[in-house]
């Protein structure tokens, strides 16, 4: 028996919408709605300010939701949790903290190809201002990153690793533990986009040995505009602030400045507590339907959706034919056809899939391709939304004009 229901989104209930953009963001739960509001209603005040009730409730949610985050991922202490607006913001956090001040002319950051530009273009600037060397590894056409082939670009000069642990177009899981050990062997540190995967499997940071991993809560069922950086606390102690201003001092004089304890050194200016509280409850909502429930619908769905594909002539999947290799993320191409029609034929029978480059043009250009369309599932979708997008994607060479 299933842990959820799917009166427990709204928006999917009310309206006639087969959703597959889950990997862009993801429907919200009542109960995460419903927390917020109350934290809205109960607890608002602006946290770690006030020295009055309201204002210490306020922090408490505050400080209870960094908690929860660090107990999701297995952090090892409360401090390495920042949150920042998202996974994007996360990254440029190390970039221009670390990057900027600890990589030197000649250092090298590997890069994959296949990264989302956002941890890939911060990456750039920090090459541009410090002299460092960008390189790219590719990797193959299921996605995967073969840490031996990994371990060969790398030398005493490498500084960091920057991987997705999920890509957003293969959904390929790459093996993070076995590179991380790889990056650490030089002394360089690995720098995690987690965005696709911790909303889709069992993420510990511990385990995979990490230095920083970014995430994003929109795509975990909480709201937009709260994400997290995990990072290590003996690095990010040596860091300098990200952003300056409102409550990440210690003390400040006309001409001096210290500043505060991790983790509020770079949680500059008011923070999202509302998001905060909507992604502790999505945690919480996660962790009440459980892995095997969140996991085993989403492959069980991927499967059927990737064998009908097979069969349907000029569809073509990107990455690996095992629905294991995807996490739910199916991007394709219709030979002849170009995905914003794809997309807008799939709108027109209430399907939400995504279509254009998803953030990764060198992955694009390395494909040879300008633009794919990308269907991305998860637990709450169901049978008749894989079934109607089967329907719709068997008649689309037919609808641009093609014969049978
Ligand atoms: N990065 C998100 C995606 O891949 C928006 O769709």
């Amino acid at each position: 028996m299933d842990k959820f229901n799917i009166e427990d989104f709204t928006l999917l209930k009310q309206q006639n919408i087969h959703y597959l953009d889950n990997a862009a963001t993801t429907q919200k739960p009542n109960c995460v709605l419903e927390a917020v509001r109350e934290y809205y209603d109960k607890k608002n005040a602006n946290p770690m300010r006030g020295l009055y009730d309201l204002s210490i409730a306020a922090t408490e949610a505050y400080e209870d939701a960094r908690e929860a985050v660090s107990k999701f991922i297995n952090a090892r202490d409360v401090s390495e949790i920042i949150f920042t607006r998202n996974a994007t913001e996360s990254l440029n956090l190390v970039a221009y903290s670390y990057g900027m001040n600890f990589i030197n002319e000649g250092d090298e950051i590997i890069i994959n190809i296949s990264e989302h530009h956002s941890n890939m273009l911060p990456w750039r600037e920090v090459a541009k201002k410090t002299g460092a060397i960008i390189k790219y590894y590719e990797c193959d056409s299921d996605g995967r990153v073969d840490p031996d082939k990994l371990d060969e670009m790398m030398n005493e000069r490498t500084k960091i690793v920057a991987i997705a642990q999920v890509s957003n177009v293969f959904g390929y899981t790459q093996d993070i533990k076995e590179i991380s050990k790889r990056v650490h062997k030089y002394g360089a540190y690995i720098v995690c986009d987690g965005a696709q995967s911790v909303p889709h499997i069992p993420v510990d940071v511990q385990d995979l040995d990490v230095d920083f991993l970014a995430f994003s809560g929109h795509k975990m069922y909480a709201p937009m505009g709260i994400g997290v950086l995990y990072a290590k606390k003996e690095i990010l102690e040596k860091m300098p602030p990200f952003l300056y201003g409102g409550e990440m001092i210690e003390y400040v004089t006309k001409d001096s400045a210290t500043y505060a304890e991790l983790p509020h050194k770079f949680e500059a200016g008011t923070v999202n507590d509302g998001g905060a509280v909507g992604l502790h409850a999505a945690i919480d909502y996660m962790n009440n339907i459980g892995w095997d429930t969140l996991i085993g619908r989403e492959l069980h769905l991927t499967k059927i959706a990737m064998e009908e594909m097979a069969k349907i002539p000029n569809v073509s999947i990107i990455g690996s034919d095992k629905a294991e290799n995807h996490s739910g993320i199916i991007t394709f191409k219709i030979d002849g056809v170009h995905p914003h029609d794809i997309a807008a034929i799939f709108d027109s029978k209430n399907i939400a899939v995504r279509a254009g480059h998803h953030c990764t043009q060198p992955l694009h250009q390395h494909m040879g391709l300008m633009s794919t369309t990308r269907a991305s599932i998860t637990f709450y979708n169901n049978e008749a939304d894989i079934e109607a997008f089967i329907d719709c994607l068997k008649g689309i060479r037919e609808a641009m004009g093609y014969g049978k």
